[in-house]
């Protein structure tokens, strides 16, 4: 390693963006143990500004409870989360989330969906209208900017969802499984554009995916989370520069780390069977 890059490594290190400190994540706090779920338990967890932090993960583990944490929709149960060194309170501007189904406004047209936040927050509208013009264009939809949603494809509609959550210019961009729903060639483009934009904006990116592929083409680093309660089983860092083109998936180095990936998962997968049901917490 370098010495400047040794500079850089540690001034990332020094100064996260995102940073859990032995955060857990409880369920259902009535009181009565036996009613209450451990989704995550006692988490570490830093992700330097601009990285790209892919998530797998069997389901339940805890991996979108980790997401909406980050995006303030829920607040950890002991421990901390911050964000800039700031615990983080709540939902804010500073963060975009995208889902995996489209949540657009049936009655908004295509231009009025991606601005819609960024009018209400008294942004100027020739400041929002050039940037959501940039970003349609980007995402391949100009031209259907006055198309209502329901005149469009899946995959038309998780990117009119990826331009809203953009034209802000968040610094955290959180993706959970948003490309799930898509097929396959759909799919490597909208993860061929996430690096592009990436490059752009360089937001740091939290995205969850059960496709490990997927999680290795755009990573910085890859977590796999194990079995619910969640903790971190593996973090792998992708040495690759960015952007990626799809020839990096035939990539010796590529097929060897997702096999490695891929039995990780495996591992939890087959163990979460045998865990007992939420309910069964210890009291
Ligand atoms: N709002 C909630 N209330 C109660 N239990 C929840 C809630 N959200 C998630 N859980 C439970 O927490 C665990 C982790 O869920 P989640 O974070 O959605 O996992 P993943 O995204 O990895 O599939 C699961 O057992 C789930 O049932
Ligand atoms: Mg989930």
């Amino acid at each position: 390693m370098t010495a400047r890059v040794e500079i850089l490594a540690s001034a990332q290190r020094a100064l996260p963006k995102i940073a859990f400190r032995g955060a857990s994540k409880i369920y259902g706090g009535s009181g009565r143990a036996r009613n209450q779920t451990l989704a995550l338990d006692s988490l570490d967890l830093d992700i330097a500004p601009a990285e790209i932090v892919t998530v797998l993960g069997p389901t339940g583990c805890g991996k979108s409870s980790t997401l909406n944490m980050i995006a303030g929709f829920e607040q950890p149960s002991t421990g901390t989360l911050t964000l800039d060194g700031q615990r983080i309170e709540g939902p804010g501007p500073d963060r975009a989330v995208v889902f995996q189904q489209p949540s657009l406004f049936p009655w908004l047209n295509v231009f009025d969906n991606v601005t819609l936040g960024v009018k209400c927050r008294g942004v100027p509208r020739e400041t929002y209208s050039a940037r959501a013009m940039h970003l349609l264009r980007e995402v391949g939809l100009t031209g259907f900017e006055r198309h209502y949603p329901y005149q469009l494809s899946g995959g038309m509609q998780q990117r009119v969802q990826i331009a809203r959550a953009l034209v802000s210019e968040p610094k955290v961009l959180l993706l959970d499984e948003p490309f799930g729903a898509l097929d396959y060639q759909t799919r490597i483009q909208m993860q061929e554009l996430l690096l592009r934009l990436w490059q752009e904006y360089r937001p740091t990116i939290f995205f969850i995916t059960h496709d490990v592929s997927e999680a290795i083409f755009v990573a910085d680093r890859v977590l796999v989370m194990t079995r619910r309660p969640g903790r971190v089983k593996l973090s792998v860092r992708v040495e690759a520069d960015k952007p990626r083109t799809a020839d990096f998936l035939s990539t010796p180095y590529f097929i060897d780390l997702q096999r490695e990936l891929l039995h990780a998962v495996q591992e939890e997968v087959q163990a979460s069977k045998q865990t007992a049901p939420p309910q069964a917490m210890a009291a």
